[in-house]
């Protein structure tokens, strides 16, 4: 198991200071090999994440029979790819393996609801603890046949179904599942809708968009809000083959955003993050806060809006997080406790109970391991309390397998005093790879082992 070290901001003092780019975004990446996949023709993606959640998705599409190439001599992330449309998808020979990724497992069960031939989905011991019922029984009322291990993976999803268009009342704010909803109704035999209870990230809705025909996009057969969203399959016709360029993920960007914000003196620009407004609540929450933060050179790729964001060391206080704000950072909790800490008063997390079903259960596991540096942290069944400021201690803390979880740390080691030492730490290229090689180049003191 490989660990990762972290001197504290006492064995060097100053802040960090430079300007980086962050991977590409996670979920935008897994969508752009799917959405490439179902199109007619070749596209490339640019700026692809080569996480290992992403790769469980490209490797789970090769065994669907589609052709990619990619043209870096390391990790892949220019990639070309031979889209087979809609109904080109080949019968995999073995089950897809999904690894840790339960994006890839949630959004390849609803395209594959839709084809011709069965599959199974099966991936890493982590992801096979985690629900699948909200997927398997929504996709059951449209007409799919998918047998789960008690409302778990593996699935083993027949082929031939019939699909059936309908209403989806979500009882919980999920892009995941809002989107394997949409993927499997691209082939149901009438409209989909989806009403969701918060705004889940839109990214499959605004990509889906994107590559309609312009004679399709003329009948609007995707129309969306924060409420609603609804598909017209037989109006969408064939999904076109684009050339994308995937934002860096600002999931990515928020754990140096907040190093800066905690490290006096820092100043550090992130180019080129993606800040759809679905999925920019920690920075709205860290402004409210008191953090010193930036967004400069606003634009747009392939229909989604992209910045160059700024974070200066700040003093902050403690807020309040509840509602449709939990939503649109549902993935910043881990860090946001870190920043807690530093925080001046209480800081309280309300209707975040989705954090307990993540690659760990995020609240039990960021209350245990913040603790043992010292941290005033209390678990709620559907969130958790901080009490700040606190000087933070160096200590061994553990990752859970959880490379949200093992990043937060690592930025809490940033501000303890002494070392600490984050053991499993190899989970952290799972979504950013070359984060340690990041921070060293802002100027922080950090090493890893194996
Ligand atoms: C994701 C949606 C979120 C998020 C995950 C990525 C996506 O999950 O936590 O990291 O790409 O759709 P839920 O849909 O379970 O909220």
């Amino acid at each position: 198991m490989s660990w990762l070290t972290v001197r504290g901001a006492d064995e060097r003092p100053s802040g960090l200071q430079g300007t980086v780019a962050v991977p590409g975004d996670k979920s935008i990446s897994h969508r752009a090999v799917m959405l490439a996949a179902l199109a007619e023709g070749t596209g490339t993606v640019e700026g692809f994440l080569p996480s290992g959640d992403c790769l469980a998705t490209l490797a789970c599409v090769r065994q669907l029979g589609i052709r990619v190439e990619h043209a870096d001599s390391g990790a892949p992330t220019t990639l070309i790819i031979h889209g087979r449309g809609l109904r080109g998808l080949q019968p995999p020979e073995e089950p897809l393996d999904c690894r840790r990724s339960g994006t890839t497992m949630r959004l390849l069960a609803g395209i594959l609801a839709g084809q011709s031939f069965g599959s199974v989905m099966t991936g890493a011991p982590g992801l096979l603890r985690r629900p699948m019922r909200r997927i398997s029984d929504p996709l059951r009322r449209m007409g799919a046949d998918i047998v789960d291990a008690e409302g778990r993976a593996p699935l083993k999803i027949q082929g031939n179904a019939r699909l059936r268009g309908g209403e989806h009342n979500l009882s919980i704010a999920s892009a995941q599942v809002k989107s394997a909803i949409l993927l499997a109704g691209l082939y149901a035999d009438g409209p989909v809708t989806v009403h969701q209870p918060g705004p889940a990230r839109d990214h499959t809705e605004r990509m889906l968009a994107a590559q309609l025909e312009p004679r399709a996009a003329e009948q609007a057969p995707i129309v969306y809000d924060a409420a609603t969203v609804r598909l017209v399959p037989d109006a969408v016709g064939r999904l076109r083959a684009l050339d994308r360029v995937i934002p860096g993920d600002l999931s990515s960007a928020a754990f140096l955003v907040a190093a800066a914000l905690l490290r006096p003196e820092s100043h550090v620009t992130l180019v080129g993050v993606g800040v759809n407004p679905t999925r920019i609540g920690l920075l709205d929450v860290l402004a409210e806060m008191g953090g010193q933060m930036g967004m400069a050179l606003q634009r747009e790729y392939g229909g989604e809006p992209v910045a160059d964001v700024t974070a200066r060391g700040s003093a902050l206080h403690g807020t309040e997080v509840e509602g449709a704000t939990v939503v649109r950072m549902i993935d910043e909790f881990p860090i946001l406790a870190v920043v807690a800490t530093q925080a001046q008063g209480r800081t309280v997390v309300r209707d975040a109970a989705e954090l307990r079903v993540k690659e760990s259960d995020r609240i039990a596991s960021v209350v245990q391991e913040l603790r043992k540096l010292g941290a005033r942290i209390e678990s709620r069944e559907d969130g958790f309390v901080v009490e700040g400021p606190t000087q933070l201690h160096g200590a061994e803390v553990d990752s859970h397998r959880d490379h949200r979880l093992s990043m937060a740390l690592t930025v809490a080691g940033l501000v303890a005093e002494g070392e600490t030492t984050i053991l499993g730490a190899d989970c952290i290229p799972d979504s950013f790879p070359g984060f340690v090689e990041t921070l060293q180049t802002l100027g922080a003191d950090l090493r890893h082992g194996v």
